[in-house]
């Protein structure tokens, strides 16, 4: 099994075919920790869009009093929406059976790039481990996205990489296949796996967030293996 990670979703421009792999797009702060939260409080799935004409359209063809449209831009609840991108809005009591239609800056427009893969499954810190279980069943190729910042690498989202990467390696006694990226998203994890909340809240992320006063899921979204959940995204949608 080949494992590789790309710092950005911009590496994939030089690949040529995702048609036989199976793709992990991660992005800590905040949308897959924001899906991860959502999915585990009962929602029914999640349409995940690159653009807000997008989502608009999408509640529009399936009735907007069926939907909840969400999501951020500049980390901040789009004008219209019902929810903005903070998991801590994604309470069962709002999510819980509904229909859910999401667009983020970095989060949503990642997964929207690896549509092409044989499979895709959604990570953050709250279900690395599961992931990493389902991971191990697979003998195909594997390669974590990490969904960055503005086009950057993003240290959560490699730590993340990286403890995934960890966790396959624990299960499977194997690392032959790594590429140097995951070798050195591996080591970023040792390194900051136990000073995770504080790192997030060092990082440029996490310091955006704690600027405009969400402090609270900065907190919320560097706790490890809280829900042992593997959604998956297919036709573009999140669902379990
Ligand atoms: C994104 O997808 O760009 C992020 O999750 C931004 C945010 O934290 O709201």
């Amino acid at each position: 099994m080949r494992l590789d990670v790309f710092f950005t979703p911009a590496e994939l421009q030089a690949r040529t075919s995702l048609a036989e792999q199976t793709v992990v797009v991660i992005d800590v702060l905040r949308a897959t920790s924001t899906m991860v939260e959502a999915l585990a409080n009962g929602a029914r799935s999640i349409f995940a869009v690159p653009t807000t004409d997008e989502a608009v359209r999408i509640a529009q063809n399936i009735g907007r009093d069926q939907t909840l449209l969400t999501g951020e831009r500049n980390c901040v609840r789009i004008e219209g929406f019902d929810l903005g991108n903070s998991p801590l809005e994604f309470t069962r009591e709002r999510v819980a059976g509904r229909q859910l239609i999401m667009t983020t800056t970095n989060g949503t427009a990642a997964l929207a790039s690896v549509a092409s893969a044989k499979r895709v499954l959604v990570a953050s810190l709250l279900n690395v481990d599961a992931v990493a279980r389902e991971l191990a069943e697979t003998d195909e190729s594997i390669t974590l996205v990490c969904a960055g910042r503005e086009r950057r690498f993003a240290l959560e989202d490699a730590i993340c990489a990286g403890t995934l990467a960890l966790r396959l390696y624990r299960r499977q006694g194997r690392r032959k296949n790594w590429s140097d990226a995951a070798l050195a998203a591996a080591q970023l994890a040792r390194r900051y796996v136990h000073s995770i909340e504080r790192t997030l809240r060092r990082a440029a992320a996490g310091r955006a967030l704690i600027e405009l006063g969400f402090a609270r899921d900065v907190e919320f979204c560097g706790r490890l293996d809280v829900y042992d959940v593997v959604p998956w995204f297919r036709d573009r949608q999140v669902a379990l």
